[in-house]
C-alpha cells in the first residue's frame, strides 16, 4: 500500500525525471554555468528543482522545502520540510555517465520519515517510509550480510579539484584498499546509499556533504536493516554533513579502518 505522501513524492520525481532524461542524451549541447571550481550546475538541475518544488507545494502548500538550487522555502507548517536534490551526481550527468538520481526526503519534526530516490536511466525507483521498510522497484531491500571487511566492497566519494581535504581522503583510500576487498567512488551519494540499502555495496562513507545528498538515503539504509551515522558517531548525519553506513558487523571494522587513516602522516 502506497501512502498519499509517498504517491506524491514518487509522482514528483517521475515528472522531474522526464526533463532530466530528455537532456541526458544531449549533454554536449547542455548549457553549463560554473558555480565554482569543479562544481557545475546545468539547466537540467534548475528545471528539475523547479518541477519538484511546484509538484510538492501544489499538494502540500504549507510544507517547507530545502533544496540545492534555490533558497530555502520556509513553510507555514513548522513540522514538515521536504529536502530535495534535483540531480545528485551532476558531474556524471554532464559526462553522460548513467549514475545519478533525483531524490526527495520528507522531514517531520527533524526526523526523516519518507524518502524517494530515482535513477531515470536504469528506471530504478528506491523508496522508504519510516516503519514500513525500504524497496527498490517495489521489492524489499535488505543490507548485505557480509561479516568481514576484508571480503567487502565499499564506496566513498572523492573531492573534486576545487574541494578540500584531498590528503585526508587519500589516507582513507590507502587504508581501505588494504582492509577491504575493493573500493568504488561512483559519484552519487544518494545512489550509493540506496546501493548499501539493497546490499550491492557492503558499506559506504563520505565527508563534506549536504543534507540533500543523504536525506533519503539515511532512511533507506535504516529501513533495510542497516546502520548509518555521522563520521564521529553523530546520531543524525544530516547535522554532521558526513556519514558512515553498513551492517552491524562491518560498521565497527570500517570505523577502525578510518581511525587508522587519521594516524597516517598527510601525503
Ligand atoms: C555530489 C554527489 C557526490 C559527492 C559530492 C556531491 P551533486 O552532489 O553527492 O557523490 O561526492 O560531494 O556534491 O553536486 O552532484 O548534487
Ligand atoms: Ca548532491
Ligand atoms: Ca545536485
Amino acid at each position: 500500500m502506497t501512502t498519499p505522501i509517498m504517491t506524491l513524492m514518487i509522482a514528483a520525481v517521475r515528472k522531474a525525471a522526464r526533463g532530466v532524461q530528455r537532456d541526458f542524451g544531449e549533454v554536449s549541447s547542455l548549457q553549463i554555468s560554473v558555480k565554482g571550481p569543479g562544481d557545475f550546475v546545468t539547466n537540467a538541475d534548475k528545471k528539475a528543482e523547479k518541477t519538484l518544488r511546484e509538484e510538492l507545494l501544489k499538494a502540500r502548500p504549507a510544507y517547507g522545502i530545502l533544496g540545492e538550487e534555490e533558497a530555502e522555502h520556509k513553510g507555514t507548517d513548522p513540522d514538515h520540510r521536504f529536502i530535495i536534490d534535483p540531480i545528485d551526481g551532476t558531474f556524471n550527468y554532464m559526462h553522460a555517465l548513467p549514475y545519478f538520481a533525483i531524490t526527495i526526503a520528507l522531514e517531520r519534526k527533524g526526523e526523516i520519515v519518507a524518502g524517494v530516490t530515482y535513477n531515470p536511466i536504469t528506471d530504478e525507483l528506491f523508496h522508504a517510509e519510516k516503519g514500513s521498510g525500504a524497496f527498490v522497484n517495489n521489492k524489499r531491500m535488505r543490507v548485505a550480510g557480509r561479516r568481514e571487511l576484508v571480503d567487502s566492497l565499499v564506496a566513498t566519494g572523492l573531492p573534486n579539484r576545487g574541494n578540500k581535504d584531498h590528503a585526508e581522503r587519500r589516507a582513507e583510500m590507502m587504508i581501505m584498499q588494504l582492509r577491504t576487498a575493493g573500493i568504488r567512488a561512483m559519484g552519487s551519494t544518494a545512489l550509493d546509499m540506496c546501493y548499501v540499502a539493497c546490499g550491492r555495496l557492503d558499506g559506504a562513507w563520505h565527508a563534506n556533504l549536504n543534507p540533500w545528498d543523504m536525506a533519503a538515503g539515511v532512511l533507506m539504509i535504516r529501513e533495510a536493516g542497516g546502520f548509518v551515522h555521522g563520521l564521529n558517531g553523530e546520531a543524525n548525519p544530516l547535522l554532521s554533513n558526513n556519514y558512515i553506513a553498513s551492517n552491524a558487523d562491518l560498521l565497527p571494522q570500517m570505523k577502525a579502518a578510518l581511525a587508522e587513516a587519521k594516524k597516517l602522516p598527510a601525503a
